[in-house]
This record gives structure tokens, C-alpha cells and sequence, in this order.
């Protein structure tokens, strides 16, 4: 038999707490189970443990998916504002950072305690830790075997999260479940995550981790790409943010927005100084000047990187570059400094792969999102099953959209169910 709910929602992270607390206050009843020791891990250390709960600007053009424009009504009927009214309520405060991203004053502990009370003011039911050994479903609604016991429920909501740090827990349990009822799966990646390069290719890079810049980033999807897969994969995504440099490639900010973007084979294009004019710029410093090509580009960015990067370019990028970092700046020929700038603002590297779910922030893929009315949350093939947040289809660019789309999907999910 088993205890007997009007939904069960699997995964208290983000977007299952706010699916639990709406359903809940609404008079439902509801229980909320997950397999973790400790509440929302994601949340603790998210933001470097401040948060960053949304983005100001937070609209469908800051998420990736294969319908763009699934997000827009979730977006709409409950946005940042929305969520910051409901920090209000509960007296946390916040501060914006950069580019509309706002962050807890206090910590990221904060938005844990408005949904646990969120989800104690509706009584939500709690198990925890608890896992879900078997989930079955006849005509009196869904059955969970867990261990411990079984649970009944008429609806139920899946909300384990995405792949993303297995080490914190996260599991596929979402996409199996949707698996296991007939709905389709975009195939999942991992999202916001640095890009690794071939080891003897990246060598004379590698002394420079630490080394960080801002520069503009673009990715270029193929001509050749399918209807489908272009909706999902803007033709051209272009980020001006800063960039680090690891011991196996690429990271910061910068290089995670792109890797959403980017696919295995894919260049990405990198302008080192962005909206400035280097090959006018070292041109004009010539005349008169005693110091090297390197020690010039070293007033532009930090000494290690203008070394290192001139005497790579000097091995990789022909004639022109060759032994051009020692040279004295005033003894060379604007050609060559011309093509040095040109190198600059377009420096094009083949990743051969991401640091993987181990370093990611987000799951990209997820149910499809043609599988799920976008009002509910609830799937057109199986009724009674509803999906939300990250192992949706949905993935937001950095800087605070994951959370909003966890907030809006689960408030349209609770306000459904
Ligand atoms: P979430 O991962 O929050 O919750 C899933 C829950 O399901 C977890 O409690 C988990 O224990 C549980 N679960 C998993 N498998 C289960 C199973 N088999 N059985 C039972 N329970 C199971 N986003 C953002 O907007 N701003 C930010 O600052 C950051 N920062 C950030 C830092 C880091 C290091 C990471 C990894 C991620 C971020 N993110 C972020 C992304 C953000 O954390 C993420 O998109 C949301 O937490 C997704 O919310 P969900 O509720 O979908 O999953």
C-alpha cells in the first residue's frame, strides 16, 4: 500500500523545494524526498557560498534550449522579482555584482532557510535521506518504493538536478524516470565547464595557470548543422568576460559561457584585447621606442602571458611571428606587427574536450522540452509526471539564470499540480 500523497517530488535542491512550498501552501499534500545527509548542497556552494540567486536581466535570450522560447512563460509568471519579494518576506538582504547578478549579503545559507520554511509553512512531508529504489505507476497514480517504505502519490514531480558534480550526489535519476515513461531525452552534456587541450599542445601554456585576462570569446556553430540542433545552438555566440588559464587549458567566466556552446571539433576564437586597435596601436609605438615586441604587449597584459604567448606564437604561426618578441619594436616591420595584432584579436584553438561533469556548474540537455506543457511543467505523454529544473531542457548562461529558471519552473509546477 503506502502512504498516500497528492504528489511526490524527488530532489529537495532548488527548483523541488519551491515546487513543494507552492503546492503545499496551496493546500495540497506533499511529500519531498531526497537521498542526500545535507539539504541543497548546490545552494551552499553556489555564488562561492554568497549565491547568486538570479539575474536582474533574466529573459529566454540568456538560456540555451531546443525550443528557446519553452522558458518565456515560467520567466514571465514568476521572474527575479518575484523571488526577491520573497527574500523580502523573510528579511534577507542581497547586493547586485555584475551585470544584474545578485548575491546574498550573508550567505547562501539564506535562501536554504526561505525554502525549508517555505516548505514548513505548507507542511510539506519530508523524507530524507531517502532513496528511491523503484518508481511504478497504475491507475491509482504513481508508487515509490523507497527505503523507507512505499509512497503513494497522484502526481509526481521529478527534480534530482543534472549530472553535474556526481561528487555532491547528483545522479541521472530524472532522466531515467522520463526515460522509463516514454519521454525523449536531449542528450545531456556537461554546461559551463572549462575546455581541455591535447597535453603536448598545450605545454608551453601550461606555465601560465593563474594567468587572468578579459577578453571577447566566440563560437561559430557549423554551417552544416541540422534545423534542429541550430535552434538549440545560436549560430554565433560572442562573450566579453575575463578568461583563465589552467594547467590543462582554459577557464573563468569567458571560456564557461562558451563550452554551453560549443561541441567536440569546434574552434573557438579568442581577441586577447578586446575593442582595442593592436596592430595601429604597436605601429604607432615604434618610433622612438627602445623596448622589445614583448616588453610593448606586456604594458597590455601581464608579463608571463606576453612572453609565453609571443614565443608560442613565434613557433606556431609562421614567418611573420617567428623571433618577433625579442625584436626590438622600432626595427619592425609593420607587416609583421600587423600580423602579430591580427593574431591577437583572433587567436583560434581546438579544444579536444571539457573537464567534464566533475568541474561543471550545469547539465545541459535534459527532457525535452517538447515532451512538457510549458505552463505546468507536466508531461503530454504521461500525465501526472512533471519535470523541473535542471533536468529539464533548460540551461541558463552564467551569472544567477540556473536558479531563476529552478524558481520559475517549480512555481509553475506547484501552481499546476
Ligand atoms: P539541484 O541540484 O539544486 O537539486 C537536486 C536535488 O536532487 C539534490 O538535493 C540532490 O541531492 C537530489 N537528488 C539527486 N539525485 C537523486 C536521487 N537519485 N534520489 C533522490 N534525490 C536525488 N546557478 C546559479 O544560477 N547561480 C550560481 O551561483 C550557481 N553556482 C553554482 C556553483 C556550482 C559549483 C554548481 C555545481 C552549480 C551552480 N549553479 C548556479 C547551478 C545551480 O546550482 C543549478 O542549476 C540548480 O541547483 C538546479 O536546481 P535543481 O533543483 O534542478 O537541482
Amino acid at each position: 500500500m503506502g502512504e498516500r500523497f497528492d504528489a511526490a517530488v524527488v530532489g529537495a535542491g532548488a527548483a523541488g523545494m519551491m515546487t513543494a512550498a507552492v503546492a503545499a501552501q496551496r493546500g495540497l499534500r506533499v511529500v519531498l524526498v531526497d537521498h542526500a545527509e545535507r539539504l541543497a548542497e548546490k545552494i551552499r556552494i553556489s555564488g562561492g557560498g554568497r549565491c547568486n540567486f538570479t539575474n536582474l536581466g533574466a529573459s529566454p535570450t540568456q538560456f540555451l534550449s531546443r525550443n528557446p522560447d519553452f522558458c518565456r512563460s515560467a520567466l514571465r509568471a514568476y521572474g527575479p522579482g518575484d523571488f526577491l519579494d520573497l527574500l523580502r518576506t523573510h528579511r534577507v538582504s542581497w547586493h547586485e555584482k555584475h551585470r544584474g547578478q545578485l548575491f546574498c549579503d550573508d550567505s547562501s545559507e539564506s535562501v536554504i532557510r526561505v525554502l525549508r520554511r517555505e516548505c514548513e509553512a505548507g507542511g510539506v512531508h519530508w523524507r530524507m535521506p531517502c532513496t528511491v529504489r523503484d518508481v511504478g505507476r497504475d491507475a491509482d497514480g504513481f508508487r515509490l518504493d523507497t527505503d523507507a517504505g512505499p509512497i503513494r502519490a497522484a502526481r509526481l514531480v521529478l527534480a534530482t538536478g543534472g549530472m553535474a558534480i556526481p561528487q555532491l550526489g547528483a545522479t541521472d535519476f530524472s532522466l531515467r524516470i522520463a526515460r522509463q515513461f516514454g519521454l525523449r531525452i536531449v542528450e545531456p552534456r556537461p554546461a559551463l565547464v572549462p575546455l581541455t587541450f591535447d597535453a603536448d599542445l598545450w605545454r608551453p601554456y601550461a606555465a601560465l595557470a593563474g594567468v587572468s585576462l578579459e577578453v571577447r570569446l566566440s563560437h561559430q556553430a557549423p554551417a552544416a548543422e541540422g534545423g534542429g540542433q541550430r535552434a538549440r545552438r545560436p549560430a554565433c555566440a560572442e562573450f566579453l568576460e575575463d578568461l583563465l588559464f589552467t594547467h590543462r587549458g582554459l577557464s573563468g567566466p569567458g571560456i564557461l559561457q562558451i563550452s554551453s556552446h560549443w561541441r567536440p571539433g569546434d574552434p573557438i576564437r579568442i581577441d586577447l584585447a578586446p575593442g582595442r586597435d593592436m596592430g595601429s596601436a604597436l605601429v604607432a609605438a615604434k618610433s622612438g621606442s627602445r623596448q622589445t615586441v614583448a616588453a610593448a604587449l606586456a604594458q597590455s597584459w601581464p608579463r608571463r602571458l606576453a612572453e609565453a604567448w609571443l614565443g608560442t606564437a613565434g613557433e606556431t604561426g609562421g614567418g611573420d611571428l617567428a623571433g618577433l618578441g625579442g625584436l626590438r619594436l622600432a626595427d619592425a616591420p609593420d607587416r609583421r606587427l600587423r600580423a602579430l595584432a591580427e593574431r591577437i584579436h583572433g587567436w583560434t584553438l581546438w579544444p579536444t574536450g571539457t573537464a567534464g561533469y566533475k568541474k561543471a556548474e550545469v547539465m545541459s540537455g535534459g527532457v525535452d522540452t517538447a515532451e512538457l506543457d510549458q505552463r505546468s511543467m507536466e508531461s503530454r505523454r504521461c500525465p501526472g509526471l512533471h519535470v523541473v529544473g535542471e533536468a529539464v531542457d533548460v540551461t541558463g548562461w552564467l551569472g544567477g539564470y540556473n536558479f531563476q529558471w529552478a524558481w520559475s519552473s517549480g512555481v509553475a509546477c506547484g501552481r499546476a499540480l
